[in-house]
């Protein structure tokens, strides 16, 4: 099954120097287009200039992953990593030379590679971020980030440690949607004066009884025991698998073991709406409260509240999280919020503005809400376009660095999300130092709903 790798037998970097001094020289090159640096004459780009193109091992191939296939062809995907072999078939028709694996621990062992793309299971995402990151591999993950606090927190010490030289973003690309930077110059600017509150909310729903019961052998071409990983073990069933290309998620993500539910999904990009225009920092308390406890599905119905700390341009704020048929409640009864959609609402005391992914509606509030304290940016010093959010990533590899939704940021998002969780499964509500991650109370359950438990041989930090 296995093919020639094209790419790593024709670069000179590859075959005659460190994978290292490959990478720096892309880095180099990546730098020539911000202006910093003149490269000799001559120097080749383009088609015919292997090496300033990433060597990328796109694992988890298929669904999500299709999303990615024109951005990754631009470069040169070497490997392919799926548990599913009829799904490596059908991206082998895209990228033809790329050697195949079934298991994600052999395949970021490949020793040409630069970075890795990971559209996998939310289960397994903090793994494959943090071996690759081990690796000194530049790395794309799909949200959420992390199934739990511990991971979210892992991933992020390994990323803090290696931001020098490696680039990481999550996968929430509504981010570069125009919206996203003109809901943060209405809050920043003061539009609707001091920020007093924020929430944001989901609007899915897909409630389920349990795990699934046994049925039937996988097929063949499916590795179940890899696509379960580092899980607790749970028997096939076909339902698991039986969604469209994108969204079959949707048949795994509630479960406990295998994701987090709309808290995890929506949750990473309704949530990055808030975050991008806050400037939060992990909270210092959550409470959550929501449908009663089913220790196999994460909940439908579930609100959560952090207090985030205070900043050089905000005070301490609470924030929340509504999702499953709750929501905050309208500033207007005119204005009806589960029109919006998923959304985020900023509540300040002047007024509240109140914005979906690509659309926002400010509403200016009492008697003094005259805007005499506000003053509409220019043109010219409007928050500059992100463009492609794929792009971003990849010109971060190759020398700037810089990107909106790095481990750092998506990583502490990600963490309050989880923390909420924490307080919603003990009914607790928890002080959070985040500096040491340390929970209070700290109830002996607290330390499972901290760590999930993984089976035995599976590591974070391999
Ligand atoms: N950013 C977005 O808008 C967006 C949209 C949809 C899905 N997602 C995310 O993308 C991820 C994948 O979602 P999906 O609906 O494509 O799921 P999926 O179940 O279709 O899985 C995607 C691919 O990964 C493979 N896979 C699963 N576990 C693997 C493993 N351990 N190693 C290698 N390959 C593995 C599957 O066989 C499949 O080919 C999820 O984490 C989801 O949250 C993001």
């Amino acid at each position: 099954m296995k093919k020639p790798n094209r790419a790593t037998t024709s670069s000179a970097f590859t075959s005659g120097r460190s994978a290292l001094g490959r990478r720096r020289f892309l880095q180099t090159v990546g730098l020539a287009g911000t202006g910093s640096l003149i490269l000799p004459k001559g120097t080749l780009f383009g088609a015919n200039a292997p090496n300033n193109k990433l060597n990328i091992a796109l694992i988890g191939v298929w669904g999500r992953a299709m999303a990615h296939y024109n951005a990754l062809a631009g470069e040169n995907v070497v490997a392919l990593c799926d548990v599913d072999e009829k799904h490596l078939a059908v991206a082998a028709q895209k990228f033809p030379d790329a050697k195949h694996y079934v298991d994600w621990r052999k395949c970021l062992d490949q020793k040409d590679l630069d970075a890795v793309v990971c559209c996998t299971t939310d289960h397994t995402h903090a793994f494959v971020a943090n071996w690759a990151m081990n690796r000194d591999l530049h790395v794309y993950c799909e949200k959420p980030l992390a199934n739990s606090v511990e991971e979210a927190r892992i991933v992020r010490a390994t990323y803090l440690k290696k931001r020098h030289k490696l680039a990481t973003q999550v996968g929430t690309q509504r981010h570069a949607f125009p919206n996203f930077n003109r809901v943060r110059e209405l809050v920043r600017d003061g539009a609707i004066g001091r920020l007093e509150y924020v929430s944001a909310w989901g609007t899915r729903k897909i409630p389920k009884p349990g795990y699934l019961p046994a049925a039937g052998d996988p097929p063949p071409h499916l590795h179940y025991d890899l696509w379960i990983g580092p899980s607790p073990w749970h028997p096939y069933n076909p339902e698991y698998f039986s969604g469209r290309p994108g969204g079959n998620c949707l048949h795994w993500n509630m479960y406990w073991d295998f994701g987090t539910g709309q808290v995890g999904d929506m949750g990473s990009h309704t949530m990055d709406l808030a975050w991008n225009a806050l400037d939060a920092d992990l909270p210092t308390t959550a409470v959550a409260k929501g449908d009663p406890f089913n220790p196999e599905v994460s909940p439908v119905g579930l609100e959560m509240t952090w207090d985030i700390p205070a900043n050089d341009w905000r005070p301490a704020i609470k924030l929340s999280w509504f999702q499953g048929g709750r929501m905050p409640d309208s500033p207007m009864r005119a204005i009806d919020l589960w029109k919006v959609g998923h959304g985020a609402m900023f509540e300040g005391d002047k007024g509240t503005l109140i914005s979906g992914f690509n659309n926002r509606i400010l509403v200016p509030l009492g008697d003094d809400a005259d805007f005499t304290y506000y003053r509409p940016r220019t043109k010219e010093t409007l928050l500059p376009p992100l463009g492609s959010f794929q792009g971003e990533w990849l010109n971060a590899c190759k020398g700037s660095l810089k990107t909106s939704c790095n481990f750092d940021y998506a990583g502490k998002m990600i963490e309050m999300m989880m923390l909420g969780l924490v307080a919603y499964r003990t009914g607790l509500k928890l002080q959070y130092d985040g500096a040491t991650g340390r929970i209070t109370p700290r109830k002996a359950e607290n330390d499972l709903l901290y760590r999930r438990k993984y089976r035995e041989g599976w590591t974070l930090n391999g």
